[in-house]
């Protein structure tokens, strides 16, 4: 594996060992990380590939509890769960590991202690919120309440998931505690800081020479710094983790964020160990040499990309991340994806009826690169049908096909190719250098379609050529043609390995090239002229609407499940208002008239809508909740005497009700009076 290339290290997010992985996690996390890491093992790069299981922290002890059974016992079922799925998908770590092993243990315990010894760290006492009824202390999630800053009723005492911000236990208005329900009190206890805020000028002196990091990663860790950083505790009340190795802290464990990021080093180790090399983690973690690259979904990025770095800076010794390519998050069916709500789509489920090449595809061609992005069964169906089956698959048939044919089953010479041959031809090299310009600019969208033009190339090139045809008139131009075609299909066999990893296999089987063929070696003559090919099987099959319907009405099924159940997070009810305060509003019921586009706004629509007395202006932010083609005649409630407030230039006289579901959409409140009719 060594070469004179600089070592490369790529992690991917630790997953939370609380439940089952989802096409979110895929989309975060993985699979650009895959397509990564086996297009530099195709250059003969030497890349490690770690990930492994986050075991810590309240989202397992939750879990644990609302089951019933052990933390122990949840962590073990998930573990050994997702890490088979990740090896089904063809997610090709070189370790998966874990972050309760005793060697994650010793080594995250170690970086603390020394960091300790420097005098990284601040003692403070505060008082935090306890649950009496349980005796326990309430770290993070265990706290739920009112979010200060948007107001959004279910926001947790880390984050609030409505509007992103990060929060402490006691910001939270109403708090509650997760395990009792109850309101919980202050008590006194004392934590271990990492004081962020004074690091942050040599931080940002760093992120200074990130300046090339994707602009989705590079603007949320500004905003960040713009705030300021404030100090975190590196440590919990919590008898769940890794115990903090000091005199005096009984009962206290290190804080999930600072040890489970140490997981990628220690992993590294027992990946070392088990090689029988035990000092090769060094070579990729304290070499200056050595890149390392963080792989992860944006929730993670102030992790990754401040505290961890600072961490590691503190501790001296370590790389820092040469890039965090962070994903921005993917919807379903146009939904925010939520694994509470039943609206996912399991990665375990899905590999029972379909192949994990099919998946890798249609996710890689809409991947959330740079801003959110949406997976819907139908979009999935036609990019395995229209572009995987019809013409990739379709491309490489014919051309194997023919060959069996017509050539003997061994590829046919080419003799005074015609510029539209060599035109094919040339097409290798350019994609190729398209596709290398895309991986180093972490572009992966970019990186799958270009492949696929290739393809789309191809299968021009063959009806073109018309093969068919010249087979009884013109054997030299029949052969070029066949000649070529599987000269691409070769070139597409490596091209495409990072992507579709178990079908390319299967190609390069059948065509008789090496599964160790080098991504230098891709060229317009990987085959040489009268090498025999193996008969030609299909690469993909055509998915029926039938299999789609199954997944469209299973989706829907496992949303009614819980919108049943009793327990569904529901905001909280808000503080009771006096009668004259409803009074106050006038409430009407509108129709609209008319709907324009807002200029520069991909939020906002202009509706006219009429309210009996007259006809008002009003602006809302529901672009993406309303089909703009169908609302003319919709009835509506509208808040009449809101304060008029220009928006963008146009003045906006009221307010459109809408009711919010719990999945996040909005929708018009329609009545069945006529228009003009007062809500009272
Ligand atoms: N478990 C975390 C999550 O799912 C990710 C942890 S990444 C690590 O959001 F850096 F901490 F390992
Ligand atoms: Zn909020």
């Amino acid at each position: 594996m060594s070469t004179d290339s600089s070592p490369i290290i790529v992690t991917s997010a630790l997953p939370y060992a609380n439940g089952p992985l989802h096409l979110g996690h895929l989309a975060g996390a993985y699979l650009t990380a895959d397509f990564f890491v086996r297009y530099h093992r195709l250059k003969g790069e030497d890349v490690l590939f770690i990930c492994g299981s986050d075991e810590h922290g309240v989202p397992i002890t939750i879990a644990a509890e609302k089951e019933g059974v052990t933390p122990q016992d949840i962590v073990d079922r998930y573990h050994e769960w997702n890490k088979d799925t990740f090896q089904k998908m063809g997610i090709s770590f070189d370790y998966y590991g874990r972050t309760s092993s005793a060697v994650h243990r010793e080594t995250s315990q170690e970086i603390f202690t020394e960091l300790y010894e420097k005098g990284f760290f601040k003692l403070k006492s505060e008082e935090l919120f306890y649950d009496e009824s349980t005796q326990m202390f309430l770290p993070d999630r265990y706290v739920k309440g009112e979010c200060p800053n948007c107001g959004y009723g279910e926001a947790y005492g880390d984050q609030c998931e409505k509007c992103g911000n990060s929060l402490n236990p006691t910001e939270l208005i109403n708090p509650i505690s997760a395990l009792s329900g109850k309101t919980p009190v202050r008590k006194e206890t004392q934590h271990w800081y990492m004081p962020l805020g004074e690091m942050q000028d040599k931080l940002e002196s760093w992120i200074k020479t990130r300046e090339h990091w994707k602009p989705n990663v590079m603007g949320q860790i500004k905003s960040w710094l713009q705030e300021g950083l404030n100090d975190r505790a590196a440590t919990r009340d919590l008898n769940w983790g890794v115990p903090v190795p000091l005199e005096g802290a009984d009962g206290k464990v290190l804080y999930v964020w600072f040890e489970a990021p140490i997981g990628y080093i220690s992993a590294t180790k027992e990946w070392a160990q088990q090689s029988n090399n035990p000092e090769a983690w060094k070579n990729y973690w304290k070499n200056d040499e050595a890149k390392l690259y963080h792989f992860i979904g944006k929730d993670n990025i102030v992790f990754h990309c401040i505290m961890f770095p600072i961490v590691l800076m503190e501790h001296g010794n370590f790389i820092l991340p040469e890039n965090v390519p962070a994903n921005e998050f993917l919807n379903l069916e146009g939904k925010k994806l939520s694994t509470s709500r039943g609206w996912a789509v399991w990665l375990h489920d899905y590999l029972e009826h379909f192949e994990a090449d099919y998946l890798r595809y249609a996710l890689g061609v809409t991947l959330p690169e740079s801003k959110d992005s949406d997976f819907s069964w139908k979009d999935f169906q036609n990019r395995v049908n229209n572009e995987l089956v019809a013409v990739f698959g379709n491309f490489v048939n014919r051309a194997s096909s023919f060959i069996e044919k017509y050539a003997d089953s061994m590829v046919p010479p080419l003799v005074d190719p015609q510029p539209i041959d060599v035109e094919m031809l040339r097409a290798i090299d350019t994609q190729r250098q398209k596709i290398e310009f895309a991986y180093e600019h972490f572009r992966f969208r970019e990186v799958v379609q270009e492949g696929m033009q290739l393809a789309r190339l191809a299968n021009k090139y063959f009806t073109d050529t018309e093969p068919w045809k010249t087979r009884k008139t013109n054997e030299t131009a029949c052969f070029n043609s066949l000649h070529v075609s599987i000269q691409v299909v070769a070139a597409l066999s490596v091209i495409m390995e990072p992507i579709l990893p178990e079908s390319m296999k299967m190609l390069r089987y059948q065509i008789g090239l090496s599964d160790s063929t080098k991504w230098s070696e891709i060229s317009s003559s990987m085959l040489t002229v009268g090498q025999s090919l193996q008969a030609a099987t299909l690469l993909f099959q055509k998915i029926e609407d039938e299999s789609i319907q199954l997944e469209l009405d299973k989706l829907q099924d496992s949303l009614k499940d819980l919108s049943t159940e009793s327990n569904v997070d529901y905001p909280v009810l808000k503080s009771p208002i006096q009668f004259d305060d409803f009074l106050s509003l006038d409430l009407r019921v509108g129709v609209i008239v008319e709907v324009e586009e807002v200029p520069k706004s991909n939020k906002l629509l202009a509706f006219k809508v009429d309210i009996g007395v007259e006809t008002r202006t009003i602006l809302s932010g529901i672009k993406k909740h309303v089909d703009k083609d169908t609302v003319i005649g919709q009835k509506v409630t509208v808040v009449c005497n809101l304060e008029s407030r220009t928006i963008m230039g146009i003045e906006s006289q009221g307010m459109i009700v809408m009711a919010e579901s719990p999945e996040g959409r909005l929708h018009f409140v329609e009545s069945q009076a006529e228009k003009g009719s007062i809500l009272s």
